[in-house]
């Protein structure tokens, strides 16, 4: 029988059209929600995510919307509400890495990686939360990396780290309107972005002299990258009634990094 927590239930996700956001999207429509997938440039997949989500029974719309442009999330958030009549749950989880030494490091480099990851779920989450009542559900999208140091990779974790400050204070505020707001760190995730940028995580010393799969034997307790489902089940207890009492927090989901 079809899990129901999200039945009647009207969710976006940003960063919907690959890795852990289209796999957010495939939970919460497995369990009843009317899904809305923002996505930046893959059109291609987002189309074929909302037909497959069609083809197993569920609502599911695709909309173009850069999350570095908040008109243009204002108006992702404007068209969910227009189609399906009510906004419940925004997930977030559009972002971008970036790698660099600190003296390759550019003020362009640190508006594009902030305006996407930090600005960008900032302003989602204002244009999401005034159609939101109570019950409604946050779900921001920080990293493993807020709170443990890599080679290079100071833009991309202080873009994330502020995520974890934001959720811990608009709480405040939104537990004013019965509204939770949370964060999830995850660990390595097998998605493109973790394919594309995964050796970066290798200290230099090891560069060339050790696979990722190796070193996270190491350095993971679960010894191994996270699927992308698996990180969505976090994403769907804390857009869910389970978690009606959990707000202002970022929930470490990295299968045990040491
Ligand atoms: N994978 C990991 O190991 C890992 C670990 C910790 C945290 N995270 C975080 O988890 C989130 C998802 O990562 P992922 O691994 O699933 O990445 P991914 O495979 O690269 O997918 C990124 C998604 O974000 C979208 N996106 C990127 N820039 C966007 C923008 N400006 N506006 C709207 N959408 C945008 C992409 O859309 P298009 O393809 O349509 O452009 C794509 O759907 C990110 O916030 C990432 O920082 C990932």
């Amino acid at each position: 029988m079809r899990n129901a927590r999200f039945e009647g239930k009207v969710a976006v996700i940003t960063g919907g059209s690959g890795g852990i956001g289209a796999a957010v999207a495939r939970r919460l429509a497995s369990e009843g929600a009317a899904v809305a997938i923002g996505y930046r440039g893959n059109k291609d997949a987002a189309d074929a995510l909302v037909d497959e989500l069609a083809a197993n029974g569920g609502r599911a719309i695709a909309v173009q919307a850069d999350a570095a442009d908040a008109e243009q999330t204002q108006a992702l958030i404007d068209r969910v509400v227009t189609e399906f009549g009510r906004l419940d749950v925004l997930v977030s989880c559009a972002g971008i890495e970036h790698f660099d030494a600190l003296e390759n490091i550019t003020p362009d480099d640190f508006d594009r990686v902030f305006a996407v990851n930090t600005r960008g779920q900032l302003f989602a989450v204002q244009h999401a939360a005034a159609h939101m009542g109570a019950g409604g559900r946050i779900v921001l999208t920080s990293s493993v990396s807020a709170s443990k140091a890599f080679f290079g990779h100071t833009l991309y974790a202080a873009s994330k780290a502020a995520v974890e400050a934001m959720v811990l204070n608009l709480s405040a505020e939104l537990g004013e309107k019965g509204i939770t707001i949370n964060a999830i760190a995850p660990g390595g995730t097998a998605t493109a972005m973790a394919v594309e940028y995964g050796a970066g995580y290798l200290h230099p010393e090891l560069a060339g002299k050790t696979s990722l799969s190796d070193w996270l034997k190491t350095q993971v307790a679960l010894k191994r990258l996270a699927e992308p489902s698996e990180v969505a089940a976090g994403y769907a207890f804390l857009a869910s009634d389970d978690a009606a009492y959990m707000t202002g927090r970022t929930l470490q989901y990295d299968g045990g990094m040491f």
